[in-house]
């Protein structure tokens, strides 16, 4: 079960401020309240995954999958990111909605786990595709949130890559569960994207790791 409705999760994280000016480099494209709300409250009500537990959102951009942790009454959640303006924005964030979700600014893949190792009971991220000039990126991610989290990882991952992101995770010690199959809408927020927004097929995958 959870605290919250479903409906009065998304229109919260309605409110919350995206990125003011996309670094492409750092793949920065919010995750909608949408698929935000979904994401969080499927880990709680079907899994119990969230309530009471520590829960890190790695690569926090501007907090929306930190913050709906938050709300639906995680007991401790760090974000934790490499940009120093998302990580702004993060912050006025959680003072406009009177929530305090605790942040750290560094490279996720240079400095984790560190003291973190097996801290978090889940993890939750929107991991950057590497699709551009950081192939593999998602992977890394991956591998770092199977080392953070002693229970579960909830990831989004490209349909296409599927059998490879389960191969490997197997090999981190994670067996993977696709959850859903999404359509993610990726606004035109490059100079080389040609159309507005182009729909990208994601899989939103359940790790769970072995005890
Ligand atoms: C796809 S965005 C997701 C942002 C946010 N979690 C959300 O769901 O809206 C990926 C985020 O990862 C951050 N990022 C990219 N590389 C990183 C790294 N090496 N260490 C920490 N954060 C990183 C980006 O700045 C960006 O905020």
């Amino acid at each position: 079960m959870a605290s919250i409705h479903l409906r009065h999760l998304e229109e919260y994280l309605q409110q919350l401020d995206g990125f003011n000016k996309p670094k492409i480099l750092l793949e920065q494209y919010a995750t909608s309240a949408h698929i935000a709300s979904h994401m969080l409250y499927c880990a709680q009500s079907q899994f119990n995954d969230i309530e009471g537990h520590t829960v890190a959102d790695l690569g926090c951009g501007c907090g929306i999958l930190s913050l709906g942790a938050q709300m639906l009454g995680a007991c401790h959640v760090i974000g934790f990111e490499i940009d120093s303006d998302a990580l702004e924005i993060q912050s006025r964030n959680c003072s406009e909605i009177e929530l305090f979700v605790e942040a750290v600014q560094c490279d996720v893949l240079q400095y984790l786990p560190g003291r973190f190792e097996k801290y978090f009971d889940t993890v939750v991220m929107n991991p950057p595709f590497g699709t551009k000039h950081n192939a593999g990126t998602d992977m890394k991610f991956l591998e770092i949130a199977t080392k953070l989290a002693s229970n579960s990882v909830y990831s989004l991952h490209k349909t296409s890559t599927r059998n490879y992101v389960l191969q490997k995770a197997a090999q981190y010690g994670a067996k993977g569960k696709v959850i859903a199959e999404l359509r993610y809408d990726l606004p035109k927020v490059y100079k080389f994207h040609k159309k507005a927004s182009v729909d990208v097929h994601v899989d939103f995958i359940r790790f769970e790791l072995n005890q």
